[in-house]
């Protein structure tokens, strides 16, 4: 009963295009309804299309029953405390924008509230519409050049620049802002200073060097002529298994507040001083609001917090942030209770413009708004009705929706005071900016002083930073500090290797497909142990793989190993297990100690990870975080000078909990208002706030013998796992597709060329979908997400994918039951035999069935689908990941 059609999965294109920029540019898949192939993508032959990779997954209608319980929460403003404005109420400046705005027609205050993306617009396109601003993305340059230069990036400023103050078309000279994510540095341009990601700053817990940091992205950004930034990151992480969990400062919010008020205030210079002058650019504190918080550490999933945990941790980076006045918060993409924070007007307009008397403008996030329920990218009222005032719409989706929200206005369906404000927001900000009395992008005192880009008083700030991050967890015998005089041997993958050592949101969005080559001017962890032990007199080799020339035993390994890079959903994983099923560094560190060679481990990760096998492996280990361009930070605190004294000595403390099980992925110190019942419960390896140095007693460095290495999986009660069941579950959305084509579904009923889809009713309102496929060619039904999954745990026992399914008329072709991992693996199993017709019936069949050469349980894209070429209808319901298989179960094995 193997697979011998595969249905083509051709847009799942879309999804992955969208994750690994790489693949973007030509992502050819088969077209073809390609018969008598076997599965996981062995479609030689078949005919290729070329796919436009933008096209995005909009929300199930089955999200709406959440919503509804969501509603009913009882919400208490009070909880808020009423801030007062960072910047007072000045008459002069709102009179500027009174009269500014009265000259506007509506075509062009709607254009102030669409932001586009570089590699979706031309500038043409800015000279028509006059859009407010425009972004370019993770991984997105001038040209698609990856090494364009300073002055491509300043060109390309300058030609949108003027282009929007040429009201030649739009009858509109309001000048444009560029936003872009510098989030470690200025990180998509080449030869940038790059700092630690924000767990490593959290670390440092130095408000004053972190200021210093936003002061000099601030430069590096402004020459290349760009005036806004979409940082910090105020994220409290609250489960580690979230891919972003590197982009927050701590599991708690003291330091994240206080951070947030320091980089807002490196970065637009201080409201009573040198506010928005020549030297600073804009700021955004994101994502608002509760972004860290989500079940299960899932991107994009649901915050189910109560409002006062709400307030009380995840809102502590806007207590900061706005008071030290940033001008622009960006929605997030996740939902509070069931409900996606772009449609939500209590927290947007009620909360943060309310209560926290924001006055500056809240953007978007990448197309956030279609995810809001009854929305789709080209058209959402609901997002501005509920106080959003930029939309980012980075795709081809910004033309329909720029002319959707003008018939929105028309039809009343927004009021056109709600317009009004958002753009008085917006013009607020370009005012205070000085946006319309600066020179042109070209013409600014910092554009195009490309000694600034990677400047060496810049790198010597981020080498500060990479020291004061990283935190010594182990030091037996107290072998650091090392001396330089030694014979050292370096091994591990990460030790020659900017990429890694810098993490996601790196020249590319992911991080990945970098070469030491992309970095001038930088430095390895590796470059800077040698630097300092050959100045010394000493030697060190490189040997990845840590072979040891027997005629020269080294006297010291330092191993510099941990995760690839990765960004946003991408790095969401489902338990904290350091190399799960391949331990090649454990088998490393393993080589070297069994050769009686003292180990000292640097640990490369975004976040803290299970490595007990790895800590009873090492005498020494250092937690490096995500050091960034500066490796040789590491060396400083590693080795003594050449006398012998230590240089510098350790300062990082853990700003995040270390797990004492790969399951524990939400331990979090617990906050001072907490019971005492939480603080009890509290029992991670290494608590928050841990951290040796050189003057810590000997009998804290033992600690980390001995480990317990067994990972519990065997004792770990797995739980089942909903996908649809009333609802479709987060992070799942359902899709309709044929050979050629895949769209998400945003209404209640759909259809495609091959199939009919609408909700009914089995049990519950909408808990069901009944599909009439028409028998003329390949349709396929099922679930999505938009970043891969991870589903080992599932893998590595004995689970079952089951359904309930009711099909109405007899099979005369298969009914495929599939699964799908990124690339192009879709495992999947003939049910046709199994189902008789007109009864509901519950089917279970053995994950076993679907694992296949190329499947790969830990990215999972979709969980779920039926696909054939029948003519047949059939409802479904009730699909469940099943942690225990049934007596029914059908085997494969
Ligand atoms: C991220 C934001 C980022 C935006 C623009 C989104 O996917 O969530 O943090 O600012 O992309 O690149
Ligand atoms: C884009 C990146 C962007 C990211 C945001 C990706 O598809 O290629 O440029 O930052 O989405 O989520």
């Amino acid at each position: 009963m193997r697979t011998e059609i595969t249905p083509n999965f051709a847009d799942l294109g879309h999804v992955i295009s969208n994750l690994i920029p790489a693949t973007r540019v030509a992502l050819m898949v088969s077209a073809a309804l390609v018969l008598g192939l076997s599965a996981c993508g062995q479609q030689k032959d078949s005919p290729s299309v070329m796919l436009d990779d933008q096209a995005n997954i909009e929300p199930s209608v089955a999200i709406k029953v959440n919503e509804i319980a969501s509603a009913k929460a009882i919400k208490d403003i009070n909880i808020w405390p009423q801030q007062a404005p960072a910047i007072n109420v000045n008459p002069e400046l709102e009179h500027k924008i009174a009269t500014l705005l009265a000259t506007m027609t509506l075509e062009q205050k709607v254009a102030q509230m669409i932001q586009p993306e570089i590699r979706d617009i031309t500038v043409e396109d800015m000279r028509k519409y006059g859009f407010g601003s425009y972004l370019n993305g993770g991984g997105a340059y001038p040209n698609n050049d990856k090494h364009a230069t300073p002055a491509d990036w300043i060109a390309l400023a300058e030609q949108f620049y003027q282009a929007s103050i040429d009201d030649s078309l739009d009858g509109s000279s309001i000048p444009t802002m560029w936003g872009t994510d510098a989030v470690h540095g200025h990180n998509n341009v080449i030869g940038a200073t790059l700092f630690p990601h924000n767990i490593g700053l959290g670390a440092a817990n130095n408000p004053q060097l972190i200021e210093q940091i936003a002061a000099i992205t601030a430069k590096e950004v402004m020459v290349t002529g760009i005036d806004w930034v979409f940082a910090p990151t105020v994220a409290v992480v609250r489960d580690d298994r979230w891919g972003r969990t590197y982009e927050g400062y701590s599991e708690d919010p003291r330091i994240v507040r206080d951070y947030s008020f320091a980089i807002v205030e490196g970065l637009q210079g201080a409201v009573t001083g040198d506010f928005l002058t020549d030297q600073h650019v804009l700021s955004t504190v994101k994502h608002f609001l509760g972004d860290g918080g989500t079940e299960k550490g899932i991107d994009q999933g649901d915050n189910i917090a109560s409002e006062q945990d709400l307030y009380a941790i995840h809102a502590q980076g806007y207590v900061g942030g706005l008071s030290a006045g940033a001008q622009s918060v960006m929605a997030s993409f996740n939902s509070w209770n069931g409900e996606k924070i772009h449609g939500n007007k209590y927290l947007l307009t009620d909360v943060l413009k309310g209560r926290f008397g924001f006055d500056g403008f809240v953007v978007g996030d990448w197309n956030g708004h279609g995810q809001v329920d009854g929305c789709t990218n080209e058209s959402c009222a609901q997002a501005v009705n509920a106080g959003l005032d930029i939309f980012m719409v980075p795709t081809a989706a910004w033309k329909p929706l720029y002319h959707n929200t003008i018939d929105q206005v028309n039809r009343g369906e927004i009021a056109l005071s709600r317009i009004d404000d958002a753009v008085s927001r917006i013009l607020r900000v370009k005012f205070r900016a000085g946006l319309f009395d600066k020179p042109s992008p070209a013409n600014r005192p910092l554009s195009g002083k490309t000694e600034l880009i990677g400047q060496q008083s810049h790198r010597d700030v981020a080498r500060q930073a990479v020291r004061e991050s990283l935190v010594l967890l182990k030091n037996k015998q107290n072998l650091l500090p090392l001396s330089p005089k030694l014979n050292v041997l370096v091994a591990g993958d990460a030790a020659d290797n900017i990429g890694k050592q810098s993490g996601g949101w790196t020249i590319t969005w992911q991080g990945t497909d970098n070469q030491n080559s992309d970095f001038p001017g930088a430095s390895s962890i590796f470059a800077g142990i040698k630097n300092t032990v050959e100045n010394a007199g000493g030697s060190a080799t490189l040997s990845v793989n840590g072979e040891v020339d027997a005629a020269n035993k080294p006297d010291v390994a330092i191993v510099v190993f941990g995760e690839e890079p990765y960004a946003e959903g991408n790095g969401d994983i489902d338990n904290l297990e350091y190399q799960r099923g391949d331990k090649r560094d454990l088998a490393l560190l393993k080589k070297l100690a069994s050769q009686g060679i003292p180990v000292v481990s640097v640990f490369i990760s975004g976040r803290p990870m299970w490595v007990n096998a790895e800590f009873n492996q090492s005498d020494a280990f250092v937690a490096a975080w995500l050091p960034g361009s500066e490796g040789n930070g590491v060396a400083d605190v590693l080795f003594t000078n050449p006398e012998g004294k230590v240089q510098y000595d350790f300062k990082g403390k853990l700003s995040f909990s270390w797990p004492a099980t790969p399951q524990q992925t939400t331990v979090n110190r617990p906050l001072d208002n907490s019971s005492d019942v939480a603080a009890k419960a509290y029992s991670p390896l290494l608590p928050y706030g841990y951290g040796l140095d050189y003057q810590s007693n000997l009998s804290e460095h033992i600690r980390l013998e001995g480990l317990s290495e067994d990972n519990l999986s065997a004792t770990q009660t797995l739980e089942d796992l909903a996908l649809f069941e009333r609802a479709v579950k987060s992070p799942w959305s359902m899709f309709i597709a044929t050979a050629t084509q895949r769209e998400g579904l945003s209404s209640s009923v759909a259809s495609n060329s091959a199939l009919t889809i609408r909700t009914m009713d089995r049990v519950v309102q909408e808990d069901a979908r009944l599909v009439k496929f028409n028998g003329t060619e390949l349709g396929t039904v099922g679930l999505l997400s938009n970043f891969p999954r991870d589903f080992r745990a599932f893998s590595d026992t004995k689970t079952a994918l089951s359904l309930s399914i009711k099909v109405d008329n007899p099979l005369t072709h298969p009914l495929w039951l599939g699964m799908a991992c990124e690339g192009e693996c879709r495992p999947q199993y003939d049910i046709a035999g199994l189902v008789k017709p007109g009864e509901w019936q519950n089917l279970s069949v053995s994950l076993n069935c679907f694992k296949q050469d190329t499947m790969d349980f830990s990215k999972i894209v979709s969980p779920f689908y039926l696909a054939t070429t029948a003519k047949v209808q059939l409802s479904f319901s009730d699909v469940v990941i099943q942690a225990h298989q049934q007596q029914d179960t059908v085997q494969c094995d």
